[in-house]
């Protein structure tokens, strides 16, 4: 499949979030566990059926905190130091782990809710009045995550969207790191830290707020404002990112599948197990989940040795026929109860009611509000981004 001798298929595959990559299939049938190498060059093992993608997610014989270990194989440059990073690890190491999980909790979501529907209301509004075509990245998925996302953090509106402005920049998937990715998160953390030093943040709602009292009644030292200033921005991040990306991409599918789109308007009880078969058929998570093997092992009779990385490709287990009945085919009534969209084992997505809530409002409201939703621009003529963490298109034009 490739002509480069020591990979079995170029990498990363195609950027295009509108349909899975032909290679797919071609790597389930002949190659489940593949060589390709990563943006550094350095190579990676990557698995694409739904057997062996649940086992490396659920095996502890494949890390994810190794991945920071220095020296090891990457995926792409780093693009800050490792002090900039944190996980629930270190959440669980300073105590925190509780007081975040409570702000993604599905009561805290439910109370914020009526704030999602009035935003989403207000940004159709704007559209609405201004007729179409309209892109819906830059009007809609864009403010709309960044507005759910300040409300459940706790933060304001511009605070929310200079963090989803700047992250749109920097989270580039590249070989080597850059100046503006370090100053972008500069930028973001003291901006954050500025707001969590405020004497009032102590009241402000959402996880803000939490971790404001949690700084007073535990004793501040500049260690943990590190920590909790790079815990909110880490945590905007991984939710904006994926949520944005995963909205983005169910608007065009729906703009594509116009008799499921308004089958799903006139049955909006359907609403759940659509998001759910909308998450199946995403391709937003377009370079596969990375671990490193932490012992010698086996996967599908390929040895694995210590210090390999191996990245799961989630559309390879996703649209795995073994698993889903005719799984290139959008079908809005399934059930696809054993997608890995959400990850599967310990690093299960710490989020998903809100992932699935934020969705949920979008789409009702767009359907309800826009009948007959559809592209403005022949889809082969949709840019997608390249060298970025989703795979998500520059824009996305759309007329009702
Ligand atoms: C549609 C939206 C979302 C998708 C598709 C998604 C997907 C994922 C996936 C695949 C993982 C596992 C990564 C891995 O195993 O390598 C993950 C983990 C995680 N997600 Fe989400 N996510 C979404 C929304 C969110 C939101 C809204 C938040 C919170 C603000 C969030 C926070 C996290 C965190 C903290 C983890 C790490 C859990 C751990 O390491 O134990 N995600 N997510």
């Amino acid at each position: 499949m490739n002509a480069h001798a020591d990979v079995d298929v170029e990498w990363p595959l195609s950027r295009r979030g509108d349909v899975v990559p032909d290679v797919c299939t071609w790597l389930r049938e002949h190659k489940p566990v593949a060589r390709v190498r990563t943006f550094t060059g350095d190579p990676a093992w990557l698995v694409s059926t739904h057997e062996l993608a649940t086992r490396v997610l659920q095996d502890d014989a494949f890390s994810m905190s190794a991945l920071a270990a220095p020296g090891g194989r990457l995926q792409y440059a780093p693009l800050f130091p490792a002090s900039n990073r944190s996980s629930v690890k270190d959440m669980v190491g300073v105590g925190l782990r509780d007081t975040v999980m409570q702000t993604f909790s599905p009561h805290a979501v439910k109370e914020a809710i009526g704030a999602f529907r009035r935003k989403a209301g207000e940004l159709l509004d704007d559209i609405t009045a201004e007729g179409p075509p309209v892109d819906f990245r830059a009007r809609f998925t864009q403010p709309y995550t960044a507005s759910v996302m300040a409300t459940v953090m706790g933060l304001s509106e511009d605070h929310g969207r200079l963090l989803m402005d700047g992250f749109d920049i920097s989270i580039m998937t590249v070989p080597r790191t850059f100046e503006g990715a370090q100053v972008n998160l500069e930028k973001c953390l003291a901006r954050t830290r500025a707001r969590l030093l405020e004497p009032d943040a102590v009241d402000a709602p959402g996880l803000l707020g939490a971790l404001a009292r949690f700084r007073t009644e535990h004793g501040t030292t500049p260690e943990l404002d590190d920590e909790i200033v790079l815990m909110l921005n880490n945590l905007f991040v991984a939710g904006g990112l994926s949520t944005a990306a995963f909205l983005l991409l169910s608007l065009l599918q729906l703009a594509l599948h116009r008799d499921q789109a308004e089958w799903l308007r006139t049955h909006p009880e359907s609403m759940d197990r659509a998001v759910e078969e909308l998450l199946r058929y995403s391709l937003a998570i377009g370079d596969g989940l990375p671990r490193i093997a932490v012992r010698d092992t086996e996967l599908g009779g390929q040895p694995i040795s210590e210090g390999d990385l191996v990245l799961v490709l989630v559309e390879g287990a996703n649209y795995d026929p073994a698993v889903f009945d005719d799984p290139n085919r959008l079908d809005l009534t399934r059930n696809p109860k054993e997608h890995v969209t959400f990850g599967a084992g310990r690093h299960y997505c710490a989020a998903t009611c809100l992932a699935r809530t934020h969705a949920t409002v979008a789409l009702s409201a767009v359907l309800e509000r826009l009948p007959g939703l559809r592209l403005a621009i022949p889809p082969e003529e949709i840019n997608w981004r390249s060298g970025w963490i989703k795979r998500t298109p520059e824009r996305l034009p759309l007329l009702w």
